[in-house]
Formats: structure tokens, sequence, C-alpha cells
């Protein structure tokens, strides 16, 4: 069968890479993809992620069995919907069902309603209203614009004035426009950070291992967030007793939860959790796969991807399986100045051979089709598995040693809190 992958980045490499090593697949195509994906045998298409009729056009002139959509606004644009109008099947929820992402005070409401434990919060549109209640409750105390905001919109603040500004840029200075328009005011949890992701139709999932990502641009968690500078699976220091209390407290409610209110839920569903000492809580969901968590775990999977994506899709049981033992890491190469501005046409060094895989998002090859040219924020991944943490650090942070990584950057402390450090 031939398939479609909607989306450009890391996240969609890893996915139509994996999709591409099934037998039963002769042939991926990335819509609109990023140069760096043919080196893996991909076709790009050249039609963005809002040409919906397009796509549409697309697949059913070239007998695409179904559509994998990674990225959240296509989700929350309603792509899977106009696919399923039109008669054709794609992986992904619905944008009501994605509304779990594309709201936050969606996504609390729901959360409320079933029981699942969050921080709690309170909405705003009105600023003043904001102002008394983050005064009211006292730092620290985090800020989040209720829309989309490409990660970036969330504020941990460690004082009430920062809490106050942040409110401020959101509601009365459109920092984020209409995504700021409201914000969502919530408790600080502390604790240690997970995601954990699950495949999904209806009452159908299946828990994927869980990942750690790195959101800060620095070394040390210093800098602004991004959206993601590295990732490792599985947590090795996460017993699977918080996994099973996860998807009991969770992820059942929640898809069983969207079933009641008649959203029911098709794709990956994304938890972002917190565990707190009073157990996991949920700092966010998103409707569709991590990036950069996609490419440290796909390669985990040792069952047919597009096999098991196809049962989903089709609501028969599936098995995955996965590597046991070990640990998948892998570390973003970004372009300097990222997650603010930043400069293009870096020479990218070569693709890695070997057991190193090189997944790439910001990457155009220049004018004379030779290199590969950084195009982006983040721009390439190194991902490898190794024996632990610091045996796959090792592999990574020598390959990267080695490389020529003018005009870019990368963090050199992935995986580092798994050490203790
Ligand atoms: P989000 O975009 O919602 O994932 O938030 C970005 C980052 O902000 C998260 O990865 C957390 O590190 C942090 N964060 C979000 N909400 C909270 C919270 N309630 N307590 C502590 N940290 C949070
Ligand atoms: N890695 C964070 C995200 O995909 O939202």
């Amino acid at each position: 069968m031939k398939l479609l992958v909607v989306g450009s980045g890391g996240r969609e490499h890893a996915i139509a890479k994996k999709l591409l090593e099934s037998d039963r697949v002769s042939q991926v195509f990335v819509a609109p993809g990023n140069d760096g994906m043919t080196l893996d045998g991909l076709d790009l298409v050249s039609l963005g992620i809002d040409e919906h009729e397009a796509l549409i056009a697309f697949a059913k002139k070239n007998d695409i069995a179904w559509t994998f959509v990674g990225p959240d606004d296509a989700l929350a644009a309603g792509l899977v919907d106009d696919f399923e109008a039109a008669g054709l099947k794609a992986f992904g929820p619905s944008k009501r069902a994605a509304e779990l992402e594309w709201s936050k005070d969606f996504a609390k409401q729901i959360m409320v309603k079933y029981g699942v434990p969050t921080a709690s919060y309170a909405t705003f549109s009105d600023f003043e209203a904001a102002k008394a209640y983050i005064e009211e409750q006292g730092a620290p105390i985090v800020v989040k614009a209720d829309g989309l905001a490409l990660g970036k919109g969330v504020v941990v603040a460690e004082t009430v004035e920062q809490a106050v500004e942040a409110a401020r840029e959101m509601l009365l200075d459109n920092k984020f426009g209409n995504s700021g328009a409201r914000v969502v005011v919530e408790e600080f949890l502390a604790g240690e950070e997970f995601s954990l992701f699950a495949l999904v139709n209806g009452d159908q999932y299946y828990i994927l291992p869980t990942a750690q990502d790195h959101k800060r641009a620095y070394d040390g968690d210093k800098g602004p967030n991004t959206g993601g500078m590295g990732a490792y699976a599985p947590v090795p220091h996460l017993p699977q007793s918080v996994i099973d209390e996860s998807v009991r407290t969770i992820v059942q409610p929640v898809l069983e939860g969207m079933i009641a209110e008649d959203r029911p839920y098709l794709g990956v569903l994304y938890a972002g959790l917190i565990l707190t000492d009073k157990g996991p809580k949920v700092i966010e969901f998103n409707a569709r796969f991590g990036d950069p968590e996609t490419q440290i775990i796909l390669p985990r999977l040792t069952s047919d991807f597009a096999q098991n994506i196809d049962d989903i899709l089709h609501k028969r049981p599936t098995e995955l399986t996965w590597l046991q033992g070990g640990v998948t890491l892998g570390v973003v190469v970004a372009s300097n100045g990222y997650p603010l501005d930043y400069e293009k046409g870096a020479v990218l060094p070569a693709k890695t051979e070997g057991d190193i895989i090189t997944y790439y998002a910001g990457a155009k090859f220049g004018e004379k089709g030779e290199a590969l040219l950084s195009n982006g924020g983040r721009v390439y991944m190194l991902v490898t598995t190794a024996g632990d943490v610091s045996a796959a650090q090792k592999k990574i942070y020598q390959e990267l040693s080695q490389q020529d990584t003018s005009g870019l950057f990368y963090r050199t402390d992935i995986g580092s809190k798994a050490l203790g450090k």
C-alpha cells in the first residue's frame, strides 16, 4: 500500500521512515516534508498542510491507503474531518477531539468533569481579573495562552510580577494573537516531567514507552522554551507503577470522557505529565505525536508500524512490540538564535550511517542541488540506542563533536537528568 504523511519536521521524518520499513508499504509520500527526508527514500509532495482540497485530490489520485497527520495545526483546522468527509481514512483526531490540545480551557473542563488529576486553575479574558487572581494565589504560578502557540505560550512565573506581566502581554498586548485572547492561570506543579503517548481508536488504546523531552533552549534547563531540544526513552527512573497509575487515572478516564462527550478519540494522545508527591498530574494534552519524542520512541518499535496503524484505524486488535532494555536518546541541532530569530543557509554535515540515525526538520537542498542547508529553527536530530543513558550520550556527543555545526547549536546535557545530574 501507499501512504501519505502530513507535516514537515523531524517527527514526520521518523513516522514516514518507520512506515516505509513495512513490507506491506511500497511508497510513503510526505506533504510538504523537507529535502532531508528524500535521503531515506521518502517522496515529497509540494502541498502545504492547509491545502485540504489538494491533499485530498492527491490521496485519491495516488491510491493512498490512509494518511498520517503529524502537526497540531492541521488537526485543529479539521484536516482529518475533511479527509473523512471525502471518504478517505486518516490517522488523527477530528477537530472536535483535537480540542483537547487546541484549547487548554477545554482540556481543563474535561479533566475536571472526568476526575483527571491536574493543576487547579482559572481562565480569564479580562486582564484585571487575571491580575487579581494571580495576586491572590501568589507565586510560583503558571500563565498559559489558551490556544496553540508553538509550545511557547507558557510562562512559569517565579514572581507575581512576572505572572502579571505575562498575562498583560497575552491579554492586552496580543502577544499570541487570538491564541492569547484567553489565558489559563494555573497552580505550579513541582516534580519530574515525562510524556506518555497512546495510540487510540475510541476505547481501544496502546501505551508507548515513556519519554522525557528537554524544552528549554540551553544546558541546565536554562533559556526560553522551545519545541524541544532533545529527548530519551524510556525514562529509566520511572517505576512501572507510575505508568500504570497514569493509565488508570488519566488515559482511561479521558478516553471514556471523550466518548461520553461524543468526541471519540482517534490518533495519538500525548499526555504531558508531572510526577508530583500526590502522583502523576496532567500539565497538558496534545492531540498528536511529540517532536522530538517521536524520533526516540519509534526506533524502539520492533513490530510493523504500518500494520499497527492499519489495524488501529480499522479497530482490529494489534500487537506492538518494543526493544527491551537499553535507552534511545536524541539531540536536536538548531539554528543559532532559535527559538527567536535565526539565520538560515548553514551547510549541514553529511547524513550519519550505521547506528546513529539523522532525522531532518529544517533542511533544504542548496540552489545547485548539492549539500543540505539549514532552513528552519530546529534543523536535524541525531538519535541512537545504547545500553544506558551515558553510553548513548557518549555516542551522540562524539559524533556531534566531529560534525561541523557552524551556525548551529545543541544542548550538551540531553539525558543528564536521568543520571542524577
Ligand atoms: P506546556 O506547553 O503546557 O507543555 O508547558 C511548557 C512547559 O511549562 C512544561 O513542559 C512544563 O515544564 C512547564 N509547565 C507547564 N505547566 C506547568 C505547571 N502547572 N507547573 C509547573 N510547570 C509547568
Ligand atoms: N516535544 C513537545 C511537543 O511536541 O509538544
